[in-house]
């Protein structure tokens, strides 16, 4: 079809075939990449234009019905305000907005929130906070908790208006005494001059800090993105965002059973398709036992697959790859390959797995086991872990509590599928871009399977849509790797939103039963936790990730008095294979799951012996000189090694969220609970304690390279990959801060095999801590060759040098401290061109020999209806230890984005299979995640310790708001209501059923020993 189209401003043919859809259309044919490939179905919002003014989502549009209309996509708006001698109009207002506010994590959604935002202020200059959450409906984002992209909204209409907005980094010049117990702007600042009250919430985090004044310049500071200003144009900068001459189009054959072997498997009928490239089956390529979780060497974890097998063991599993000229040929192509199958028993339910005489998942002789794995009983993982004496614990207890929780199989949903491109380069050299938080992992772990040494394989991570641990796996790579190898054309292989759910990585569902012993004073004496883990057909972190949900969840509680000195603390667990989906790593790696069953039991505990929760939990958690009680016993079955506490702000942290939320005006106030006229209507409010962990330690690396350019400003180059979470930015505002120049004068690259050093990649929470540190070693050697050479400068013409180590770096210049200064741009042109030449720069690398855990109090305040058991969370408070604060708007970011996934777990996310093994959710409509206008109100406050294993005191925040949400939302319906909910989704039917059952019985369940 030939079709004619305004493309921003400019009249545009573009010839399609008829059933093109606009996306495609846009795309692949016109190349206009910031409109977003995010589902297929019209759900997510992501490949959002304007159409004839108005928004339209082009996936579920055929081109043709664009004929003769007016599109308008997010590379009409707005210049970069610094082209060469070409004045540009700069940013628009809402792009502006959206770099100011921190709204912009992974930016992949930015794009169709600007258009949206648009097309709402030309109609309503002056939205109410209603409005805008109402326009941004449509848009899925599954990294910021829609805060900060609603404020930015608010704050273009109001820029947009012309009235005066505030300064973002205004409020954090005021001078440090001010900082302490410092309250969120006011309203006005954000209101968009409408009749309503348009915004109850703030840009800054409330920040409480209690650490003593600092004179930092960049640590510290909300300072923008340092990749905002290309997220808000649409730039081509994510993996899919590539035009090659002749690339194909991969995709994957399923298995349609859960578990059987492959009797026969023709493909002859779709390789003779016109337009198929390539279609490999198991008998086309080498078989190489690899895993797929991404993690250093050795990979603590049993060898169990391959890219392509004779056997399937889910449905969705691998069966053929196909490589083809389009998506439609490649479709057809799979369509045509004929497979029939011996189906062998299938296992779906992981205590059916473990009987005796079970079916065996994995019988391949290749399989290599890792500590405890034992395919023949189908145990990927074991863990027997036993600190102190609980059976003495529990004898010396006056009441032992029981208890058994349930969580979920839940999504990543990075909104961002995942997607690689492959191609050999002119070199031969096989170049992988692709959506990965571990491209180091991806090199290293690939090339067995590819037949390659890893140097002649280089792996590119653009900016990545998201990942939240499911980007850990290596897992889509080999697809396109492999048809690149067999056709000698770069290939590109892009997940859809169903593939996300049937054949991507989840969180891994657990069973946990806890049985705890304690004093009548609330006194912990001994704490027990079994765990039966469904790792589904693969050990993908099968081991590590249930090893958190013990390392992390039992060891917060201790107990108190000689408990406290020697706890008592068990952690059993079978981690084992189903017929089912494999799980992996999901931002906080088994900590969530741990924490519902402690908490709730927590609560349990502390209600069943008639003490205060706060007042409970006080008592028996970890506290900082205290030896951290798993650190001397597991270690991700590594050698564990003593680790003391250094820092542990969770008292604060309780102070200050509980009076952000009203805790002691509303905890036991019946007149609260109820609101009138609303008989079946009950308000509850509830807490939970939480602690994560700090990277890896003795084993998670990160390294840093630092170059002077002649100008005076500073290339970093870091493997650390950045997600979306504002990793480049943090470790560039590190950079700044020893070097003594404001942020842009670091010009950040990260993670590519062939150029920057190693870094394990994203996870365990340790970027900022571990790559950080390298960062700042590298700056400081750095710093030293600049200090040698200005002293030497300033010696010059007869006077007097100062010390090296008396030179100060500060405002893009060397100064003595007699006033005098050079420049940093002369320090550079000396050392590149004048003098003694050399090139200033500094290399680094850090391993941790310690893991400090951040800490946080975790509040919610709910509205039950005993009627129907629906749950709303009307807020959510979490105050956070998670040290020093690098940049409070991406740090806030975090937490706010967390929490929002958090509470989908809490609430409604769960992933199930029917009797064949079937994935019931495939969608987002099935699938729901957390819109805009659902929102509870969100809080952040940062309570600062300073840890004193980092330069500048930090620990890690990615991941601990993951945790406390679920519980907290638990013991909040509890406390409105009466509602036991053991099991999370809480879904209504959950709440109205544990309702029902606390109607007939009001008394826990508990076992009285005395
Ligand atoms: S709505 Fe079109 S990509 Fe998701
Ligand atoms: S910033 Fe919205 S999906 Fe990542």
């Amino acid at each position: 079809m030939r079709l004619r189209l305004t493309l921003n401003g400019k009249r545009v043919v573009v010839i399609v075939p008829s059933e093109t859809s606009l996306l495609e259309a846009l795309r692949d044919h016109l190349g206009v990449f910031g409109v977003k490939h995010g589902c297929e179905t019209g759900e997510c919002g992501a490949c959002t234009v304007l159409l004839d003014g108005e928004p339209v989502n082009t996936c579920v549009m055929l081109a043709a019905q664009a004929d003769g209309k007016a599109i308008t996509t997010i590379e009409s708006i707005g210049q970069h305000p610094e082209l060469g001698w070409r004045r540009t109009e700069g940013l628009d207002p809402l792009q502006q907005a959206f770099v100011e506010t921190g709204a912009i994590q992974c930016g992949f959604c930015t794009p169709a929130m600007i258009l949206a935002a648009r097309a709402l202020l030309a109609e309503n200059p002056s939205p109410s906070e209603a409005d805008v959450r109402q326009a941004l409906s449509g848009v899925l984002c599954r990294c910021t908790g829609y805060l900060k992209p609603v404020q930015a909204i608010l704050r273009a209409a109001a820029v947009l208006r012309g009235e005066p907005v505030q300064s973002i980094g205004a409020a954090f010049l005021a001078p440090p005494e001010l900082l302490s117990g410092r309250e969120p702007p006011p309203e006005s600042d954000m209101s968009g001059g409408g009749s309503e009250v348009l915004t109850r919430t703030g840009i800054l985090p409330q920040i409480q800090v209690t650490s003593p004044p600092r004179m930092w310049t960049s640590v510290g500071r909300p300072e923008p993105k340092v990749d905002a200003v290309k997220l808000v144009q649409g730039k081509p900068a994510f993996a899919a965002d590539i035009e090659m001459r002749g690339m194909l189009v991969a995709k994957v054959l399923h298995s349609t059973v859960a578990h059987a072997r492959i009797k026969k498997i023709d493909a002859a009928k779709a390789r003779a398709l016109p337009g198929v490239a390539a279609v490999l089956t198991w008998k086309d390529i080498p078989r190489v036992i690899y895993s797929t979780a991404g993690q250093s060497d050795p990979i603590p974890g049993p060898l169990d697959m391959f890219s392509l097998d004779e056997k399937v063991r889910f449905v969705g599993d691998r069966v053929a790859l196909v490589a083809a000229e389009s998506e439609a040929i490649a479709e057809q192509a799979m369509s045509l390959i004929q497979v029939s199958y011996d189906p062998l028993p299938a296992l779906l339910d992981p205590a059916e797995a473990m009987k005796d005489g079970a079916p065996r998942l994995h019988d391949e002789p290749e399989y290599v086991n890792f500590g405890d794995s034992d395919p023949s009983r189908n145990l990927a993982a074991h863990i027997h872990i036993d600190i102190g004496d609980v059976e003495r614990g529990l004898a010396e207890a006056d009441r032992v509590f029981e208890g058994e929780y349930r969580v979920p199989k839940v999504q990543q949903a990075s909104i961002e599928p995942h997607v690689v491109v492959t191609y050999w380069d002119e070199d031969n050299r096989l170049v992988i871009r692709t959506s990965t938080q571990v491209p180091f992992h991806v090199r290293r772990q690939l090339a067995p399977v590819l037949g390659l040494p890893a140097k002649r394989i280089r792996v590119i991570k653009p900016r990545i849509g998201g990942g939240f641990g499911g980007k850990q796996e290596v897992m889509v790579e080999d697809v396109a790797a492999h048809l690149t190898i067999a056709t000698g054309r770069p290939v590109r292989y892009e997940t859809t939103r169903a593939e996300e759910f049937f054949f991507a990585r989840s969180r891994h569902p657990m069973r946990i039963r806890m049985r705890t012993g304690v004093k009548r004073d609330g006194t912990i004496t001994a704490n027990e936790m079994t765990v039966l883990t469904d790792t589904g057909a693969y050990g993908c972190h099968a081991l590590t990730v249930t090893g958190n949900t013990g390392h992390k969840g039992m060891a917060l509680y201790v107990g108190d008095g000689p408990y406290r000195r020697s706890p008592n603390i068990r952690f059993y667990a079978d981690i084992v294979y189903t017929n089912t989906p494999p799980a992996g790593a999901f931002r906080g790696y088994g900590v969530p799951q741990g924490f519902w069953a402690v908490e709730r039991h927590m609560e349990r505990v502390a209600r069943g012996l008639g003490m205060d929760p706060l007042e409970f939990r006080m008592k028996n958690t970890l506290r900082a000189g205290e030896l951290h009680p798993f650190s001397t016993a597991w270690s991700e079955g590594r050698e564990p090694r003593p680790e003391t506490i250094n820092t542990c702000g969770l008292e604060e942290c309780i102070a200050q969220g509980s009076a952000a939320i009203g805790w002691s005006e509303k905890y036991g106030n019946a007149g609260w609970h109820r609101i009138r006229g609303k008989p079946h209507l009950r308000r509850g409010i509830g807490v939970a304690t939480v602690m994560q962990g700090t990277a890896i330690p003795y084993l998670d690396m990160g390294g840093a390279s630092i170059k002077m350019n002649d100008d005076g400003s500073f290339n970093l180059m870091v493997g650390a990959t950045d997600l979306g979470t504002g990793s480049d930015t943090v470790l560039a505002q590190q950079a700044a801060e020893v070097l003594g120049v404001p942020l842009d004068d670091i010009i950040v690259y990260s993670s590519d095999t062939d150029f920057t050093p190693f870094d394990k990649g994203a996870y365990a929470s340790s970027t900022t801590y571990i790559s950080g540190t390298a960062v700042v070693h590298a700056a400081q050697k750095v710093a030293e060759r600049i200090r040698w050479r200005a002293a030497r400068m300033l010696g010059k013409g007869g006077q007097e040098a100062p010390a090296q180590d008396d030179i100060r770096l500060a405002d893009r210049q060397a100064w003595a401290p007699d006033g005098r200064s050079v420049t940093l741009a002369e320090v550079a042109l000396n050392a590149l061109h004048h003098e003694d030449q050399e090139q200033i720069m500094g290399v680094a690398s850090y391993v941790s020999p310690s893991s400090p855990p951040p800490f946080a109090a975790q509040f919610a305040e709910v509205t039950v209806d005993t009627e129907t058991g629906a749950v709303t969370v009307n807020r959510l408070v979490m105050a956070v230890d998670s040290g020093v604060i690098v940049n409070p708007l991406t740090a806030s970011g975090q937490i706010e984005g967390g929490m929002t996934q958090a509470l989908g777990y809490a609430v409604c996310e769960e992933m199930v299979y029917d009797e064949a093994g079937r994935a019931r959710e495939q969608n987002f409509t099935d699938y729901h995640i957390f819109r805009s206008d659902e929102m509870p109100e969100l809080q952040t406050i940062f309570v600062e310790t300073i840890e004193p294993s980092h330069p500048f005191g930090v620990k890690a925040v990615a991941e601990i708001p993951m945790d406390g949400v679920a519980p907290a939302v638990g013991n909040a319906v509890l406390d409105a209501c009466g509602a036991d909910v053991d099991t999370i989704p809480m879904t209504p039917e959950r709440v109205w059923s544990a309702l029902k059952a606390s109607r007939q019985s009001s008394v826990l369940s508990h076992q009285e020993k005395k």
